[in-house]
This record gives structure tokens, C-alpha cells and sequence, in this order.
């Protein structure tokens, strides 16, 4: 067992996951692919449970990229059907565990259904001051970044705002992460070693960890591991040490 490491010991405050690999772990048992996204969901929890343990404050996931709208029409049906029930089946544990439940990406074209649950859940665990978990849900960093730019221009179109105090500290007030900090780890299962548009602005100084497991295989173990290992690392932010 990795012992815990809390943010004072040089643990992550806020870890990002791209939950990736639930197509092909489904495919390998010659099952369908929202057969791998069921399983893929129930991992949620354990880790999100875990989080306390790893002194881990906030969890950011992915789970639906602007882009995936590019998949079968089945698929995406699937899914969408599989995070209302999961909003619904599962919102009074996140209570219980003192869990504060946010979403970030583009809401207007997810459905009426959807965006109502998502707003229920927000509202229902408000109170809550234990783990914060942010599930990215249509949700792309390009798009985020010009979503929130549209927001700035009309500040300035509006005199609220002088172009001149358009900064590095200006422009993340208008993401949807606002009231988030920045990820210290983002970790991305299933072997693929690519962001997939994923927090774009926020991981510019994030450190990254690769790791070969299917998202329905992650276990707590793992992501223990994750986090120590990250305890270990040396971020400069662009110095150098003296
Ligand atoms: C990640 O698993 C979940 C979503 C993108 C919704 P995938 O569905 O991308 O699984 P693979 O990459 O095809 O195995
Ligand atoms: C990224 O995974 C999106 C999510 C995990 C929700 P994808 O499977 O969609 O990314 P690509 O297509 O491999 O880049
Ligand atoms: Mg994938």
C-alpha cells in the first residue's frame, strides 16, 4: 500500500484524469463499446473516494470532448443516457461523502434533461466541502478558451474592461474553471500519450503521467502511486534552483 501523501508533503492538490481506454477494454471481452463506458463509470467513484486518502482536494475528469459528438450515433446516445443516470444514481452518495460536484464545458448542446440534472447536482452538493470533483462534459480546451474570450470582448465592448488589462491573470477568470487552481498531475490512461484538448490554458505547467491501463482497470492503488510519485518530481515553473 502507497502511503498517502497530502499537498504539505509535496502531494497534488488537484489532479486531472483523461479516462480513456473504455472502447478498447470493452472490444477485448467481445463486448460493445458502451459496455466498456458502463464499467469505465463505476471507477469513478472508488477514485473519487480514494481522493482524501492521497491528500488529493481537487479531481477534474473527462468524460465527453467536444469532439466525441464525431462518434456513432449509438455510441453518443449511449453516453448521453449513461451521465444522466449516473447523475441520478449517484448524487446522493457524493452528498453523503461531502463531495461538491461541478461541470465545465459548453452546456447549450447538451440536452434540456442533462443540463437540468447537471444543474441539480451543482446546486445539491453546493454545501459540501470535502473533495472537489469537476467533470468535464462537452467539454474542449480550444473551445473553453474562445467561449471565454467571446465573454472578455464583450466586457471590453461594454466598457467594463480596458484591453490594456488583458493579462495572463484576466483571461482565466472567463474559463469555466474560474474557481478552480490550476492541476499539478494530469494523468491519462489507456497508453496514449497525447492532451486530446484537455485543460489547454491550465496544464501548462502541469506535470503529465502516462499510463498503460484501460480507465475501467484504474484502481486506487494506481492512482496512490500516481501521486506519490508526483511528490517526487522537481517543478521549476521555468527557474533554476540556487
Ligand atoms: C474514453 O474511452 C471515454 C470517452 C471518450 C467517452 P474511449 O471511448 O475513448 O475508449 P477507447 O480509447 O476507444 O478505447
Ligand atoms: C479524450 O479521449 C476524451 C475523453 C477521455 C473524454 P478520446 O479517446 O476521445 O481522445 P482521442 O480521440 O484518442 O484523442
Ligand atoms: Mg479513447
Amino acid at each position: 500500500m502507497t502511503r498517502p501523501t497530502s499537498p504539505e508533503e509535496g502531494g497534488p492538490r488537484h489532479v486531472a484524469i483523461i479516462m480513456d481506454g473504455n472502447g478498447r477494454w470493452a472490444t477485448m471481452r467481445g463486448r460493445p463499446r458502451l459496455f466498456g463506458h458502463h464499467a469505465g463509470a463505476r471507477r469513478v467513484r472508488e477514485i473519487v473516494e480514494s481522493c482524501p486518502d492521497y491528500g488529493v482536494k481537487y479531481l477534474t475528469i473527462f468524460a465527453f470532448s467536444t469532439e466525441n459528438w464525431k462518434r456513432t450515433q449509438v455510441e453518443v446516445a449511449g453516453l448521453m443516457s449513461l451521465f444522466r443516470r449516473y447523475i441520478m444514481k449517484e448524487m446522493q452518495a457524493f452528498v453523503k461523502e461531502n463531495v461538491r460536484v461541478r461541470f465545465i464545458g459548453d452546456r447549450p448542446r447538451l440536452d434540456a434533461k442533462l443540463r437540468g440534472l447537471m444543474d441539480e447536482a451543482e446546486k445539491m452538493t453546493e454545501h459540501c466541502t470535502g473533495t472537489n470533483l469537476t467533470i468535464a462534459l462537452n467539454y474542449g480546451g480550444r473551445d473553453e478558451v474562445a467561449r471565454a474570450t467571446q465573454r472578455l470582448a464583450q466586457d471590453v465592448a461594454d466598457g467594463k474592461l480596458k484591453p490594456e488589462d488583458v493579462c495572463e491573470e484576466t483571461l482565466p477568470r472567463y474559463l469555466d474553471t474560474c474557481v478552480l487552481p490550476d492541476p499539478d498531475l494530469v494523468i491519462r490512461t489507456s497508453g496514449e500519450a497525447r492532451i486530446s484538448n484537455f485543460l489547454l490554458w491550465q496544464s501548462a505547467y502541469s506535470e503529465y503521467e502516462f499510463v498503460d491501463t484501460l480507465w475501467p482497470d484504474f484502481a486506487p492503488e494506481e492512482f496512490g502511486r500516481l501521486c506519490a510519485a508526483y511528490g517526487k518530481r522537481d517543478r521549476r515553473f521555468g527557474a533554476v534552483k540556487v
